[in-house]
């Protein structure tokens, strides 16, 4: 794809059998894929986190030692060395599958947690079962597959475990992505019954399951239904990076994507969402950060407001694109001396003294933050929701 218009409305995608759906979901792919990486036609990312409105307070004389620094924590039952981990991204094409091996490689080579794209292909297209292999080539970091939240709903739910068995996967990411469905010319429009499908899937799964948005973000009290339903971690996958409105929307029409415009600022802010959870001391240890983190400051904010680990997708699928798996671990090397740098400066030796990090939050920052709590009926304590 050369341009943002020369993709019609898709209606050659129409599936016709499951060959043919599955091939239509590889095309799907990898035309994101070329999208996300061709910054020069296409434009995904849209306005901010909201991190940029919070800073730490530099520590002139703080009483800790750069070997006493330690970024190690825990995600799924698993010690990782620094708290962050690549997103949901790729699979099911062949610019796919070597994306998920380098991918996969920068996350054992760095000690933190990868996920892969959505499963569903597998479903359609088993020959395809070597690019979500990643377990293989990332043996001693936690690997979690993905799926939508209405293939949850429509799918029979013993094949997905068995599958998740097969893929020996350490936890399953669900997806939550309405307003991109609605933008994709074969996407779902029908999203009833997928909070009591999740349950469901929950209740059975045989590895622990996360459930995350693609970049509109999940609010505190659908969070707080989630994690009672036993949900391992939220991924909050806020707005203030790639917009799937947007990306779906160059795959279509010059109407579409007039319509895509009006949703550039939509969704939940990133850093305003976990701005919103901080003072609830039972979401600790359960909420994750993703949308639009793009550095390791970001990262070191993200925890410090209480994210138990941060989530990136765009940054690391152009690093893999323009200089494979090397090119990640040099990002991950990147994030990492600036986690370790802001800890010293701002005294914690460890992420759970990183976790009561102080840090300064603009006027507006708190404006914002207090505006989405009582948006959304949230500025009392709520329970059992
Ligand atoms: C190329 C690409 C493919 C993606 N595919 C999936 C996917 O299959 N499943 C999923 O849950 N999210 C998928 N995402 C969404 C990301 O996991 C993430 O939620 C979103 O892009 C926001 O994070 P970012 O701003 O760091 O990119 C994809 C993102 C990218 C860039």
């Amino acid at each position: 794809m050369s341009t943002a218009s020369s993709n019609g409305p898709a209606g050659g995608l129409r599936p016709h059998s499951d060959t043919a759906e599955g091939n239509a979901l590889g095309t799907r792919k990898s035309e994101h894929l070329e999208i996300c990486l061709d910054e020069q036609h296409y434009a995904v990312e849209t306005h901010s986190t909201g991190l940029e409105a919070v800073s730490f307070l530099h520590q002139a004389l703080p009483e800790a030692a750069d070997e006493e620094i330690s970024t190690a924590t825990e995600f799924l039952g698993h010690s990782i060395r620094l708290p962050m981990f690549i997103s949901s991204m790729t699979g099911g094409s062949e610019a796919g599958y070597r994306a998920n091996k380098d991918l996969a490689r920068a996350a054992q080579t760095t000690g933190i947690p990868v996920g892969m794209g959505s499963i569903r292909i597998l479903f359609r297209r088993p020959e395809v079962l070597d690019h979500f292999a990643l377990k293989k080539i990332a043996p001693d970091v936690p690997v979690f597959a993905n799926l939508g939240g209405v293939q949850a709903r429509e799918m029979n739910h013993r094949e997905v475990f068995e599958m998740l068995r097969r893929l020996e996967v350490q936890g399953i990411a669900i997806h939550l992505n309405p307003g991109q469905e609605l933008f994709q010319p074969d996407g779902d429009r029908d999203f009833r019954g997928v909070f009591a499908a999740l349950v469901r899937f929950v209740e059975q799964c045989p590895v622990p399951v996360i459930v995350k948005e693609t970049g509109f973000g999940i609010d505190p009290r659908l969070l707080r239904r989630l994690l009672n339903a036993g949900v391992a971690y939220v991924d909050l996958a806020g707005s203030g990076g790639t917009n799937w409105v947007q990306v779906e929307a160059y795959r279509s029409t010059a109407q579409e994507r007039a319509a895509a415009e009006e949703f550039q600022h939509w969704g939940f802010r990133t850093g305003i969402l976990l701005g919103a959870l901080e003072p609830l001391p039972d979401t600790a240890g359960r909420v994750l950060a993703s949308g639009g983190l793009r550095t390791g400051l970001d990262m070191a904010k993200a925890v410090a407001l209480g994210a138990h680990a941060a989530g990136y997708a765009l940054p690391f699928i152009r690093a893999v694109h323009a200089g494979g798996a090397e090119q990640a671990v040099e990002l991950i090397g990147r994030y990492h001396k600036v986690l370790r740098t802001v800890m010293l400066l701002s005294g914690c030796r460890s992420i759970a003294e990183l976790r009561n990090g102080r840090l300064q939050r603009t006027a507006s920052f708190r404006q914002a933050v207090a505006d989405l709590r009582t948006a959304v009926g949230f500025d009392s304590p709520i329970s059992g929701v």
